[in-house]
């Protein structure tokens, strides 16, 4: 219905709106990263995406710590960008046959699943600031450094991961 997509008039609406986008994209995240951690070769690749489900449940309870206080209901929105990086995720895995090249596969996934994350938690934890949400803020910031953590620990995993896939085959 296009009169129910004019009803986000405020900035607070859209913070909200946002909020419910992003618990259905760590909802599809942790539905997807036991695949990877199941396929992933390298013990340490392998550790830090079993570190980053648990955290990532943990966000998970955040964002519906948030969206409990700012309208007393959970109602995800379906996140498509996260749909879609998922749904490319499992292409790559699934069309890799050695594990060097499928570590390769995962850290590459992961990494464009990492950007996604760091750019929306960025936003909002700036909207949450300006609506004058502080506690809300702190959650945020605190996801948004996970996701970095993430993101540098797949990089550091990226170069020996791609030259081992390199001598592959
Ligand atoms: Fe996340
Ligand atoms: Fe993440």
């Amino acid at each position: 219905m296009i009169f129910h997509l004019k009803h986000i008039d405020n900035l607070r609406k859209l913070y909200v709106d946002q909020i419910e986008h992003l618990h259905s994209a760590e909802t599809q995240i942790t539905a997807a990263l036991p695949a990877m951690i199941e396929k992933a070769d390298n013990p340490d690749l392998k550790r830090a995406l079993q570190t980053h489900l648990q955290e990532t449940r943990e966000q998970v309870s955040r964002l519906e710590q948030i969206l409990r206080e700012a309208t007393g209901k959970i109602e995800p929105k379906k996140n498509k960008p996260i749909a879609a990086l998922v749904s490319e995720a499992e292409d790559m895995l699934a069309d890799s046959s050695n594990e060097a090249v499928r570590d390769a596969a995962i850290i590459a996934a992961g990494q464009r699943i990492e950007h996604y994350e760091i750019a929306a938690y960025g936003t909002v934890r700036d909207f949450a600031e300006i609506i004058g949400e502080h506690t809300q803020a702190a959650l945020l910031e605190k996801t948004l450094e996970e996701e970095k953590n993430t993101d540098a620990t797949l990089n550091s995993f990226s170069n020996s991961a791609n030259t081992k896939a390199d001598r592959a085959a």
